[in-house]
């Protein structure tokens, strides 16, 4: 379960507090689905990096099934992210100098259990890319780096999803499809999803919906 609690965090500049979240209590049931919409600024991957322990907050506690972020030191908690939590990225961040297959393996490449062999082959032919494992990401259309990016943040079997609007590159077919298979495939394993996104459409999709400015 994810459970926060009293967070604040600012960002401030010398003429603004620039507070950015403020509030008492959060939580996210375990596997859960839950859709965070909000206008652009709003603090969607503020957020979603509080629950990675990429950012901390200025005070509060960020507890993901029962772990105090805050308590781990900066070490741990890259260990705690690398072997529990799933990050796809708005961008993706998928690294060119390797193959779709490379870019997968990235995925466990700091996770305590070990991937068993041919697991990144077979995400990726759950996400329709079997075909392309030794292209490069470049040679792949947006739709096919998506799905890279989400068989990458399943290489690790994590417990906890998040995805900072995985679908707003893509057409309205394949972000359907993207969406779809993320859901389904977290529901089937129990994951936890957090996902920001802008599309209304992509959030009827989830079990909640949170508006990021209703938190404050
Ligand atoms: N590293 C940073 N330094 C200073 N300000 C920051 C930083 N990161 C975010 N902010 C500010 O925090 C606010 C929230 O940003 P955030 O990226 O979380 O919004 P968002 O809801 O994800 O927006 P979008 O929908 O455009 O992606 C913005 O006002 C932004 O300028
Ligand atoms: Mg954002």
């Amino acid at each position: 379960m994810i459970h926060l609690q009293k967070i604040r965090k600012s960002y401030p500049s010398e003429t603004d507090s620039g507070l950015v979240l403020g509030f008492e209590d959060w939580q996210v049931e375990s596997g859960g689905q839950v859709a965070l919409i909000g206008e652009s600024g709003s603090g969607k991957t503020t957020l979603l990096n509080l629950l990675s322990g990429l950012v901390s907050p200025d005070t509060g506690v960020v507890s993901i099934d029962g772990t105090d972020l805050a308590k781990l030191s900066e070490a741990q908690r890259d260990r705690f992210r690398a072997d529990n939590i799933g990050y796809v990225f708005q961008s993706f961040h998928l690294l060119d100098g390797y193959s779709v297959k490379e870019n997968v393996e990235l995925g466990a490449v700091f996770a305590k259990k070990h991937a068993e062999p041919g697991r990144a082959e077979h995400l990726l032919e759950a996400v329709g890319l079997g075909h392309r494992l030794e292209h490069t990401p470049r040679q792949l259309s947006v739709g096919q780096q998506a799905r890279v990016a989400f068989a990458r943040a399943l290489m690790n079997k994590p417990n906890l999803l998040l995805a900072d609007e995985p679908t707003g590159s893509l057409d309205h077919e394949n972000g359907r499809q993207v969406l779809d298979l993320l859901l389904s495939t977290a529901r089937e394993s129990g994951i936890t999803v957090v996902c920001a996104t802008h599309d209304m459409d992509v959030s009827a999709a989830f079990d909640s919906t949170v508006r990021v400015e209703d938190l404050k």
